[in-house]
């Protein structure tokens, strides 16, 4: 059996139209468009290329975005002083705040994200934020864990019962993730909503036996940045397998990107599977999008 693809582009394509037509109304509420600031800092070109195609996603729904890019040697003092005026909106007014990850190792990455005021935090990195994903009252869900649940209610994949087994417990992606697949999903109109209610499992680098736990995975994501972390035999046949992996890798002379599964042998395997690209990634850009009309729109004015 070949695995069925989970289409990331395509499903980002249909939530864009959605989006554009929602900034449209709230641009005709407000006789202004919703606003996003992107700080991005150094030069690193994966950071760079990311900010491009965020900025370029929120021009197509007609959100402004303005990266503010700043010298990699910015000390940590001068970038919570920059954040902070962009929260009082010293460059126009800002809606949604976003600092590019990683930075620098010279930087105190907390003390820069902690600045960003927690009602325009639009990656859900704030404390606040985290607590109430944790308290199953979500505000700002982080883009790539929403991307994620996102892809598996497009695709109709059970969750409630199942079972989810994650790889990598960053704050970005693990952690949010495994809250989200377990939180209890709302009944609308006597229906179980999707996306949640699964019995998570949340393995790590200190994991033994990772085999075992991913081979007992109805639903498999792999968020670790390694590449064929995850071969063919650690999936269960007809599982859904999700690849949240984006690395660079030089094969046959040329630089081309890899998730951390071995997509060519799992697809064999797996019932359902993201590529990459093309999977998750369109995915956390459009959720970033939402996040911004959702600040722009908790705001007013
Ligand atoms: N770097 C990689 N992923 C992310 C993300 O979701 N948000 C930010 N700010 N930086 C990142």
């Amino acid at each position: 059996m070949t695995a069925q693809l989970l289409d990331g582009r395509a499903l980002a394509g249909r939530i864009e139209e959605s989006l554009r037509a929602e900034v449209e109304t709230f641009a005709g509420m407000f006789r202004r468009r919703p606003r996003l600031v992107v700080v991005l800092v150094g030069d690193m070109a994966a950071s760079g290329s990311y900010v491009k195609s965020k900025a370029a996603a929120a021009e197509r729904v007609g959100i402004d975005a303005e990266v503010i890019r700043v010298p990699a040697e910015t000390d940590t003092a001068a970038l919570v002083a920059l954040v902070r005026g962009i929260a009082r909106d010293a460059h126009g007014p800002a809606d949604g705040i976003l600092v590019q990850l990683p930075l620098p190792k010279h930087v105190d990455t907390v003390a820069v994200l902690d600045a960003v005021p927690p009602d325009r935090d639009v990656d859900g990195f704030h404390p606040e934020n985290a607590g109430l994903l944790s308290q199953g009252r979500p505000r700002f869900i982080p883009c790539t864990a929403a991307g994620v649940q996102r892809m598996l209610i497009d695709a109709d994949v059970p969750t409630a019962g199942r079972h989810a087994v994650i790889v990598g417990r960053s704050d970005i992606v693990g952690k949010p993730l495994a809250l989200l697949l377990a939180s209890k999903s709302p009944t609308i109109g006597g229906l179980r909503g999707q996306g949640g209610d699964a019995t998570v499992t949340l393995c790590h680098s200190r994991s033994e036996n990772l085999a075992d736990h991913t081979r007992r995975a109805d639903i498999l994501v792999a968020a670790v940045g390694r590449p064929n972390l995850i071969t063919a035999d650690m999936v269960k046949p007809g599982a859904v397998v999700i690849d949240v992996g984006i690395n660079r890798i030089e094969q046959d002379g040329k630089s081309r990107l890899v998730g951390d599964v071995d997509f060519e042998a799992v697809r064999e395997v797996a019932g359902w599977i993201s590529p990459v690209p093309g999977g998750v990634g369109p995915l956390t850009v459009v959720m970033l999008l939402a996040n911004t009309l959702l600040a722009a729109e908790l705001r007013g004015k």
